[in-house]
């Protein structure tokens, strides 16, 4: 690719446009813009540049110079990422949206908040808590900001019974490649009007535009919640029971699924405790309603087809503090593994294929001889299988080979995503494509649909000056 570098006059423009203070261009503050949350990078890729803009008239005005003098551009939020999507491929500029951090509207009316990219998750879920509203979806980390969110399609434990982030933004504003700035959607819920420019750049990780303000979907908070925790004896107990316990019609706002290895961990690591440590593989429910008597009817529903599958044991947390802890833990798992993971997927089948899914990572795990650590979404079918450069022995993590984990990685990974696939999957079902995932989009995608995403994206941004060398 033929960028060119920033030289003085453009450093000077960048200043200009955004003030001397929101420029970063000093070596050891860079480190910091190099990588997101992804585990594993085996290259550091500096920016030459940061600019922190205030407004979308700044994004155009940065997007405009950028493309006029072909240099890359990197919109980033917080880069809680893990497929290294807000990684500078190619230098140039990062374009982060940390300085764009307001709420500007709350309509209650409407029942929908206009926020500006850079506001973080944690900050969005207060400010509205205060005004009596909820937002669903729950992508894991509060840090993430609004614009990384729906620039990923994040997803979250939530999903079973709200969907995705794509179901609750209504509009985006949007700045493009060459500096123009467009509105899709509103605060409308139904719109025919023609293609969904809207859903095109919702999950586009920031290769078409940077998506500057989203208009967003709230609803009345649940008034009661209770937590469950059941213990199984195997992994394939739990989640067979998974398909029995939605086939009762009650909808947990969450069903996850742990492994008690990756738990004890976790716990060392935040110093908590998780209810029981019984047997090997647990459930854990998140049950919302409108008063105690329906939770309760839904979790005593819930808990008696746990126990004719099997369970061990249910565990009831009725108090903020009981949920807080296991939900902290359960939130906490991929920090847990990190140090050790190579790669962490995500593959997405369909909720009834899981128990077919995890059962053959657990025999390709057998067959290695490699340890390949899984939870998950297990409600809606999403599930993380971390590749790990470490065994677990002992509670402790063991490093293994480094010949060993390096020959194996591409031959098992390929084998998880194809099988994901094999099962009317998808290779990435929430952390999205970015540099990481790029070379297995052929596993799920046929030529003319990569061909087409391919003029998309030349049509969009015609010099590839945007976010370039991810997705396609
Ligand atoms: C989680 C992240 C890894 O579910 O997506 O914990
Ligand atoms: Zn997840």
């Amino acid at each position: 690719m033929n960028y060119n570098k920033i030289d003085q006059k453009i450093l000077d423009q960048l200043k200009h446009i955004c003030g001397e203070e929101n420029v970063v261009t000093d070596k050891e503050k860079l480190v910091d813009y190099t990588h997101d949350e992804y585990p594993y990078f085996e290259e550091t890729y500096y920016p030459e540049i940061v600019v922190k803009p205030q407004n979308e008239k700044q994004v155009s005005e940065i997007l405009r110079l950028a493309n006029e003098n072909l240099i890359p551009v990197t919109p980033r939020g917080a880069a809680t990422g893990l497929a290294g999507g807000c990684v500078p491929l190619y230098g140039g500029i990062v374009l982060s949206l940390e300085n764009m951090n307001k709420i500007l509207e709350i309509d209650k009316q409407n029942f929908v908040v206009v926020a500006e990219a850079g506001v973080p998750l944690m900050k969005f879920f207060k400010e509205i808590e205060k005004e009596g509203l909820f937002f669903p979806p729950h992508p894991g980390d509060e840090s993430a900001m609004i614009g990384g969110v729906v620039a990923t399609n994040a997803g979250g434990a939530r999903a079973v019974k709200y969907g995705v982030i794509r179901n609750f933004v209504r509009g985006i504003e949007v700045v493009l490649p060459n500096g123009e700035i467009i509105n899709c959607g509103g605060k409308f819920i139904k719109n025919s009007a023609g293609y969904s420019l809207l859903n095109i750049f919702i999950g586009s990780e920031g290769t078409l535009g940077v998506i500057t303000k989203a208009i967003l979907s709230v609803v009345s908070p649940p008034k009661s919640l209770i937590t469950l925790v059941v213990p199984f004896e195997s992994i394939e107990q739990a989640i067979k029971t998974v398909p029995e316990v939605l086939k009762t019609g009650v909808i947990p706002m969450a069903i996850e699924f742990l492994e008690l290895q990756p738990i004890i961990l976790t716990e060392k690591l935040l110093n908590k405790t998780w209810p029981t440590k019984q047997g090997t593989a647990h459930l854990m429910f998140i049950i919302d309603a409108q008063n105690d008597e329906i939770a309760l009817n839904s979790a005593e529903t819930i808990a008696s087809v746990c126990e004719q599958n099997n369970a061990l044991e249910v565990f009831v947390a009725d108090t903020q503090d009981k949920q807080q802890n296991i939900l902290e833990i359960r939130s906490h798992l991929y920090e847990s593994l990190k140090s050790m993971t190579v790669d962490i997927l995500d593959v997405s089948v369909p909720a009834a294929k899981i128990p077919e899914f995890v059962e053959t990572i657990h025999e390709i795990e057998k067959k290695y001889d490699i340890w390949l650590p899984t939870y998950g979404h297990a409600g809606d079918g999403n599930v993380h299988t971390h590749y790990m450069k470490a065994k677990f022995q002992d509670g402790e993590l063991v490093p293994v080979e480094e010949t060993k984990w390096k020959t194996l990685a591409e031959e098992v990974i390929t084998q998880i995503l194809k099988t994901g696939v094999s099962l009317g999957g998808t290779i990435t079902g929430e952390h999205g494509v970015g540099i990481i995932k790029k070379k297995y989009m052929s596993l799920m995608y046929s030529p003319t649909y990569i061909l087409l995403l391919k003029k998309l994206k030349q049509l969009f941004d015609p010099n590839n000056i945007l976010n370039p060398g991810k997705i396609i």
